[in-house]
């Protein structure tokens, strides 16, 4: 009854690209290209990945056998395995870090959906690199426009979230995420025959070691677990409408895989653009908004890659935001007993808010994004983890991990990483982020 109540996936392939649609996200195609344009190409890449293995599949994995195991929301989730116990705390912090980061990664989504609609009112062309920088600085500016924008994003999100699992969230993943791949096959297409590709190409699969410090390991990391909507409940929630059979490695490794994939063709899809316009690579956060138009001013059929550009992006946006509206609505339908319709609505406002003040004043969004990035996610994240190693006794491990799976070299590799590797990651980044380490 209760199962009934909150919805299901229709099977594996409804989790795995909900999964992936949370996973791929402004992380890939906006963070992960300029952080590998300032930490040395294709030097970089492989650490990422080696974060990706040691760190991002064990813990992908324990959420979402979390929640495929207690099949409730994260709070439930804790409150199931070890009812009366502190650990729900984690659940909690979960709820508390999907508001944070939705309030303000709208907010950024919001800019998307006006840069899409910069690109159909052919904004771009014919501007100088100068007039195209202003029409970034100039929606920074005004409050208002942004509020505008940051609403639109959020109705979106709730119009999805309302419709519930299977017809609301499975649906918009599949007609997205589809859609999303199709678009950065084209760009990639388009990029790499531009004049640049082969430098932009040189630039990422060139490793630059000198350019590999300790912080580009801790960054790595971090970018990991923001990649892979790790450390707040997402996968616990989203492995919760999981039934018993499902294989969850294999769906573990093809998220991982898949989310990775996109973050390196996205690297594929900017970095020849970038050199092929003689731009900065190392711009930062406004590679994609300001240094990315000046080219798609430019390029032949600009109107065109610039239009498939942002809508990829906003696709890619919202396939994230829906996984955190969705992770404070299962709490409110779980354990307030409220009605879908009523939570996502309700709460969806009530983020929408909370959005206001980072459209209003950027330094806000910039320490909303340093208190979810630099404790909320590694804490929450350091908290499943250990739960799943050290509070869940081996038995109850093994068994949850063997429904679908039975391999026990896999067992054994990842009850390692997840009981001493990823703890040890995580206390590293927390310990650096405090500048202790
Ligand atoms: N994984 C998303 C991205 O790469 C961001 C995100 C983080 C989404 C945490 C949900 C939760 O953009």
């Amino acid at each position: 009854m209760q199962i009934l109540a909150r919805g299901n996936w229709s099977g594996a392939v409804g989790f795995i690209l909900a999964a992936m649609g949370s996973a791929v996200g402004l992380g890939n195609i906006w963070r992960y290209p300029y952080i590998t344009g300032q930490y040395g190409g294709a030097a970089f890449i492989l650490l990422y990945i080696a974060c990706v293995f040691a760190v991002g599949i064990p813990l992908l994995l324990a959420e979402s056998l979390i929640g495929r195991k207690t099949q409730r929301n994260p709070v439930g989730a804790f409150r199931v395995l070890r009812p009366g116990s502190e650990w729900v705390v984690a659940g909690r912090l979960s709820v508390v870090s999907s508001f944070v980061i939705l309030s303000y990664y709208a907010v950024v989504a919001g800019w998307v959906l006006h840069y899409v609609y910069l690109s159909l009112i052919k904004s771009f062309a014919g501007k100088s690199p100068q007039e195209i920088a202003t029409l970034f600085t100039g929606m920074i500016a005004s409050p208002w426009l942004q509020i505008f924008w940051l609403m639109v994003f959020m109705l979106l999100t709730i119009l999805i979230i309302s419709r519930g699992v299977s017809r609301g969230i499975e649906i918009g993943n599949k007609i997205m995420m589809p859609l999303l791949f199709a678009l950065l096959v084209v760009l990639l297409l388009y990029a790499i025959q531009t004049d640049g590709a082969a430098t932009g190409l040189e630039f990422l699969l060139r490793p630059q070691w000198q350019k590999l410090s300790p912080t580009a390991v801790l960054e790595a990391l971090g970018q990991a677990l923001f990649s892979l909507s790790l450390g707040m409940g997402i996968m616990i929630t989203y492995g919760s409408y999981l039934s018993h059979q499902s294989n969850l490695v294999g769906c573990a490794f093809f998220v991982a895989i898949g989310d990775t994939l996109v973050a390196i063709l996205a690297g594929f899809v900017v970095f020849p653009l970038v050199f092929s316009f003689g731009l900065e690579p190392s711009a930062g956060p406004g590679l994609i908004f300001q240094t990315l138009p000046i080219a798609f001013a430019q390029l032949p059929a600009g109107y065109w890659v610039s239009l498939a550009f942002f809508v990829l992006l906003g696709f890619a946006a919202l396939t994230s935001s829906i996984s955190l509206l969705e992770v404070v609505c299962a709490y409110f339908v779980d354990e307030q007993r409220w009605s879908r319709k009523k939570a996502s609505w309700t709460l969806g406002i009530v983020i929408f808010l909370l959005g206001i003040p980072s459209a209003v004043g950027d330094d806000f969004l910039e320490f909303m994004d340093g208190l979810a990035t630099n404790y909320l996610l590694p804490i929450g994240a350091l908290l499943i983890a250990l739960f799943t190693g050290w509070a869940l006794t081996h038995d109850e491990r093994r068994e949850e991990f063997s429904a679908g799976e039975s391999s026990a070299f896999r067992f054994a590799s990842w009850s390692f990483l997840i009981r001493f590797v990823s703890p040890v990651a995580l206390v590293l980044i927390f310990l650096h982020q405090l500048r202790l380490f």
